[in-house]
């Protein structure tokens, strides 16, 4: 039990207090109810757009989880497993995935801040990658956000709102028939996350096997679920130190104590570092055991998401994998 119950004990005492801290900024962004707020009878009832495509928010509490890496490999593979793909680079105060896909700067016309701020529309921030990535089933669409500092305060300074992300979604959902829309998001529970959150279908957070991390990701998971959305756990980076059995352990107790499906646990793999976030992983090392990992974490995704939520979460086993 060691490490195991330790790290349990100390998420469940202080778990009750910050919770109570997050439920009251989830108020200041949707008002003083916000089941009644995200009922699907007002504002966000999903249009025929949005119900096509399904949106996943990937999220974390803490930053350099591995969010931008994972939301980059995931699209891509979905793309290679034949499905119509849109990523949305939604981390405004620190974009990377305009890195990890090898977009210049000339190749941007508009970034996801212009649109959000009405400046321009949103097919002027649509990317095509399928060709570039040389994928040769599906598609890959993708929007960047602004990385220039005068664009990042823009958008820090004015924000934007829930319907006017809501329509950019529904825009590109119907415009590029998309049947899976992944939006990276900036770390923590702030309001932009807070609004991706919202509307989403599935929430996939990733976390490092860490105290910090993985109390964080229980705070999520309690907000997710006031939003009653559907939450996956990706840990991400577990040391080689923590052997398959402790990897297993540690999700089974997760899964119990945050009512989530842990998806996976992927290693900690120095390839994927020192490739310096100059490409996506999954085409580079198309032979890797990770990239396997990819294509698996993939499938049960596309699984879960045909499935749909379980009745009661928690009754939910965790499917983890063993760390390969
Ligand atoms: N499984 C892994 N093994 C080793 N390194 C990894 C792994 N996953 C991600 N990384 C590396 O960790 C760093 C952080 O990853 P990434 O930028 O994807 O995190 P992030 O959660 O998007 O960060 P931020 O919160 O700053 O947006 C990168 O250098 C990335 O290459
Ligand atoms: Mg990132």
């Amino acid at each position: 039990m060691g490490r195991v119950g330790n790290t349990s004990r100390r998420l469940s005492t202080v778990f009750g207090r910050i919770l109570r801290v997050y439920s009251l900024r989830l108020r200041l962004v949707f008002g003083s109810d916000p089941n009644a707020s995200l009922s699907p009878t007002r504002h966000l009832d999903r249009s025929e757009a949005l119900k096509i495509v399904n949106i996943i928010s990937v999220q974390s509490f803490k930053g350099g989880t591995g969010k931008s890496t994972i939301s980059a490999n995931l699209a891509v593979t979905l793309a290679q497993l034949g499905k119509r793909v849109g990523v949305v680079d939604l981390d405004l105060e620190g974009p990377g995935l305009h890195v990890i896909f090898g977009v210049a700067d000339a190749d941007v016309k508009a970034t996801i801040n212009d649109v959000l701020q009405h400046k321009a529309p949103v097919n002027q921030a649509v990317l095509d990658l399928t060709s570039r990535l040389k994928l040769k089933d599906g598609y890959l669409i993708f929007c960047p956000a602004g990385h220039k500092l005068d664009e990042i305060l823009s958008i820090l300074d004015t924000g934007f709102n829930l319907y006017t992300f809501k329509r950019i979604l529904e825009d590109l959902a119907r415009d590029y028939n998309l049947e899976y829309l992944l939006i990276d998001s900036h770390p923590g529970i702030e309001k932009d996350t807070l609004l991706s959150m919202a509307l989403c279908d599935y929430l996939v957070l990733i976390s490092r096997v860490d105290q910090q991390d993985l109390f964080g990701s229980g705070v999520m998971t309690e907000v997710a679920s006031q939003l009653k959305k559907p939450v996956v756990l990706i840990l991400n980076m577990v040391p080689s130190s923590v052997n398959e059995k402790e990897a297993s352990k540690i999700a089974d107790r997760l899964a119990e104590l945050f009512h989530l499906r842990v998806l996976t646990a992927l290693p900690f793999n120095s390839d994927v570092l020192e490739n310096l976030s100059k490409g996506v992983f999954v085409l580079e090392k198309p032979k890797d055991p990770l990239t396997k990992r990819f294509t698996e974490i993939a499938m049960k995704m596309l699984e879960a998401i045909e499935t749909g939520p379980p009745d009661d979460p928690s009754t939910t086993q965790s499917t983890s994998q063993p760390v390969a």
